[in-house]
């Protein structure tokens, strides 16, 4: 797989995207501005296909003022942030005790199985992708899985046939900006 400094990423930070830096900024004091680089890595992210490049990423540091690493620590640690473009539909399914003494290690097996291919790596069309996270704090509905901004919750095969389809027939809902 190609790695992310293999990749090339257009920066564009519009002037929309500008002023809602601006505006998370001007929450904290001049000298705590990294404070709101959380929800800037968002908005940058959500603006650039779901992907931070390490030139991204570089420009968000320069912007705030703060070091590259700053940058780069926070984003290699967060789930949420994609070091690499994914899948459009990433299907990100909690790996902790609860999901996984429900059997969440066979859901992803098959769903892997489905589309045809392995955890971390999106289909060849880009169209999905396979993630084991963390607990996403909804243990009684295990096993559960994260969809755009979706919680699925009591997942069974069945599910999951039904979600891959309704990925399919454009009826699932992304919170964040994707190709296509
Ligand atoms: S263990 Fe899966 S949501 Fe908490």
């Amino acid at each position: 797989m190609k790695q992310s400094h293999d990749i090339k990423q257009t920066i564009n930070m519009t002037p929309e995207l500008m002023a809602r830096i601006e505006e998370l900024l001007s929450h904290y004091p001049a000298d705590k501005r990294k404070s709101a680089l959380l929800p800037i890595l968002h908005d940058v992210q959500d603006a650039h296909d779901n992907w931070l490049s390490i030139e991204l990423m570089d420009k968000v540091a320069e912007i705030i003022g703060i070091q590259p690493i700053e940058v780069y620590e926070v984003v290699t640690f967060y789930t949420m942030y994609n070091q690499r473009p994914i899948g459009k539909y990433m299907f990100e399914f909690c790996q902790t005790s609860c999901c996984a003494t429900r059997g969440v290690e066979d859901l992803m097996d098959y769903t892997c199985n489905k589309l045809g291919v392995k955890v971390g790596e999106p289909t060849p069309d880009g169209m999905f992708e396979v993630r084991g996270v963390e607990c996403l704090g909804a243990c009684g509905y295990a096993p559960m899985m994260q969809l755009g901004d979706e919680f699925k919750e009591h997942l069974t095969k069945e599910k999951i046939d039904q979600l891959i389809q309704d990925c399919k027939d454009g009826k699932i809902n992304l919170h964040y900006k994707v190709n296509g």
